[in-house]
């Protein structure tokens, strides 16, 4: 293995793009493939990124090909199984983009696959690298909030033309909840430190049967709640409410924080004037400032390469990934949202 772990991707749309500008700011990650459809695409993405990578037409070629250690998938959701378990097959590793799969029996079986090939398969969810979230994971465990009540969470963006959008496609295993709601579903469920034991979500469903709005609950043990809206019709805040029963961490970046600076603020509301027990303590507000050092998917890529490159435990485990995706399997079936191969 090289000092660098060399990086093909597959796919040249939208977040293959800023994974490929991520790369080139990260510590142990190096692009040295990329495959599209199209030669032309291909191309273009190389000559943009770095123009001593292969630039290939067609997926399969980067599996061929010799340069590359491990697979960034950036495909539609539909197709990361296909393609993941293609290339777990040829003895690549994989970080695979989120949501890993069209539902949770497909994650298994891949990471089965990665069980019997002897590579990692890690999901993407970037934001769980940023120090960011270690910093407010240490001070929940110190216990500046108390304990967790409830959490609430939101992720919406207002798309304007939604003709060819993978992600108004029921096709291409699409909607708000697999695109934007698994964010607020990974979380509430890494924060709470358990699985939901009941949850509910209510949705406006385009003409294709994939939500475009849901908004959705989770019941955990000892009645912990956490609440979420997600849709790619509205603007929203975005941002991220850790409520316990001694403060509450407010999270106004939480998906994509920035490379220095981001933010948590630590707070505690007024004692209301009906509470006849003892004196609690008076508001409180404290901001914590985060640098990261390097952009967002550097930092994932680096995760990713020491698991491969020192066998350190990967940010999303299997387990993490198997269970948000039943969540999703869940929240989905109270939405009414069906993909193709799957039981009404
Ligand atoms: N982690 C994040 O921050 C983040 C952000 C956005 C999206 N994502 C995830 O990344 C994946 C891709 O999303 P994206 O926003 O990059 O989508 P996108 O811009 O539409 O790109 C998807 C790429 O997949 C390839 N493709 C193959 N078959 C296709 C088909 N039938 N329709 C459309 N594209 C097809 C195309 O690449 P070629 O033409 O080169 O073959 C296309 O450029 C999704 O799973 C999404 O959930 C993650």
């Amino acid at each position: 293995m090289t000092e660098r772990l060399r990086w093909g991707i597959m796919g040249t749309g939208n977040i293959a793009n800023q994974f490929a500008q991520g790369l080139a700011g990260s510590s142990r990650g190096q692009l040295t493939a990329a495959a599209s459809r199209t030669q032309a695409s291909a191309s273009a993405f190389t000559d943009k990124h770095d123009a001593k990578a292969h630039a290939f037409e067609g997926y399969d070629r980067l599996l061929d090909c010799a340069d590359v250690d491990a697979i960034y998938l950036a495909l539609p959701n539909h197709m990361h199984m296909e393609w993941t378990l293609k290339a777990l097959q040829a003895g690549k590793h994989v970080l695979c983009e989120k949501p890993i799969a069209n539902n949770a029996d497909q994650a298994t079986a891949m990471f089965e696959q990665a069980k019997t090939s002897g590579k990692v398969l890690v999901e993407a969810f970037m934001y769980r690298s940023h120090p960011l979230h270690h910093a407010i994971a240490r001070h929940i465990a110190e216990g500046a909030i108390g304990k967790i009540q409830a959490i609430r969470t939101s992720f919406c963006f207002k798309v304007n033309n939604p003709e060819g959008n993978i992600r108004f496609s029921r096709a291409c295993a699409g909607g708000a909840l697999m695109d934007i709601g698994c964010y607020c579903v990974n979380f509430s469920r890494h924060y709470i430190g358990s699985e939901p034991q009941a949850v509910h979500a209510t949705s406006r469903l385009n003409d294709d049967g994939v939500d475009i709005l849901t908004s959705g609950t989770m019941h955990f043990a000892d009645d912990v709640l956490a609440s979420f809206t997600c849709g790619m019709t509205l603007h929203a805040d975005n941002a991220a409410y850790i409520c316990g029963d001694e403060g509450y961490i407010t999270i106004p970046i939480p998906w994509k924080p920035p490379t220095e600076k981001a933010t948590y603020t630590l707070n505690r509301g007024t004692p209301p004037r009906m509470d006849k027990g003892a004196a609690a303590a008076g508001p409180m507000s404290k901001e914590v400032s985060v640098d990261a050092g390097r952009p967002l998917y550097g930092l994932e890529a680096d995760d990713f390469a020491a698991v491969v490159m020192d066998g350190a435990s990967p940010t999303i485990t299997a387990q993490d990934t198997i269970a948000n995706m039943q969540t999703l399997d869940a929240l989905r079936e109270s939405a009414g949202v069906i993909f193709d191969g799957e039981q009404a």
